[in-house]
């Protein structure tokens, strides 16, 4: 009997306290809890990114063909500007420099300037009209300006370097090119693609606020970068704040086309 009772102490002493297994395998619970949030996390990461390259890898063929387009209606008289990545898309180019043949476009409105300036460049060159290019950065206005002497359609390009500056709209205080746009009356493409992102949130939205008032009847806004939350969100704003706006077309994965009027 003695013995026993040794033997059940002895054993009650080896085993923790029923309260203290239950702590630990909450614990434990909890440090599975997080990986499996945190796997799930990275796996909805992965699915998202898998699904942007799907997109684009499909989207190679449209691309070749437009650059094909490209080519055939404007032979290159210099080496090209890249297209994709930070300029805009060859199919977009070719969406507007054919608009700009169709409707004839006088006054091109450019925001950000890079490829798309020496294309549209070549479009108005071609139609008679006249672009006006706004870029807040030295370096790039430097760029864009031997690329327009290089592609010898200096002449048709106003561009203008337009340092950033605080900027005061009905949604509150951005920045926005400090430019004085007395003059741009009857703008028939508005292409909004400048200042970049980094420059700060909704760095595009005063776009609108400013050339509303500038746009010709039968405008349309181009608006690259829409695969961005931003300018998506931006977009809204200006449908709710301009009733005369309204979206007509999406062009690839990344652009989309307002028509005003
Ligand atoms: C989104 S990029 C687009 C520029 C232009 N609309 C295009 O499609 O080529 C906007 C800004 O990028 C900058 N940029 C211009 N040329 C560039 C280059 N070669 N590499 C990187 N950034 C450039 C300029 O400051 C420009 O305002």
């Amino acid at each position: 009997m003695a013995d026993q009772n040794e033997t059940h102490a002895s054993l009650a002493a080896e085993e923790p306290p029923l309260s203290g297994d239950v702590a630990a395998l909450r614990a434990e619970m909890a440090d599975l809890t997080e990986v499996v949030t945190d796997m799930h996390k990275r796996t909805k990461h992965l699915q998202r990114t898998l699904s942007f390259l799907t997109r684009q890898t499909r989207a190679i063929p449209a691309h070749v063909q437009a650059v094909q387009q490209l080519l055939t209606r404007f032979p290159p008289r210099a080496p090209l500007p890249d297209v994709g990545g930070w300029a805009m898309d060859p199919g977009s180019l070719l969406w507007m420099v054919d608009h700009v043949a169709r409707k004839q476009a006088g006054l091109v409105v450019e925001c950000g300037s890079g490829t798309s300036t020496v294309w549209l460049a070549r479009a108005v060159q071609e139609s008679g009209g006249h672009l006006v290019t706004l870029e807040h950065s030295e370096e790039y206005l430097a760029a864009t300006r031997a690329q327009l002497e290089a592609h010898d359609v200096a002449d048709v390009v106003d561009l203008r370097h337009a340092p950033l500056v605080p900027t005061t709209t009905e949604r509150g205080e951005y920045t926005w090119y400090g430019v004085d746009t007395t003059g741009l009356d009857g703008i028939d493409l508005l292409l909004v693609d400048g200042p970049p992102g980094t420059t700060g949130p909704l760095a595009r939205y005063p776009a609108m606020p400013t050339f509303a008032d500038s746009l010709a009847d039968g405008a349309v806004v181009v608006v690259d970068d829409v695969s961005r939350a931003d300018e998506r969100d931006m977009v809204e704003h200006w449908l709710a704040e301009q009733p005369r706006l309204r979206r007509a077309q999406k062009l690839g994965l990344n652009t989309e086309v307002l028509a005003f009027g």
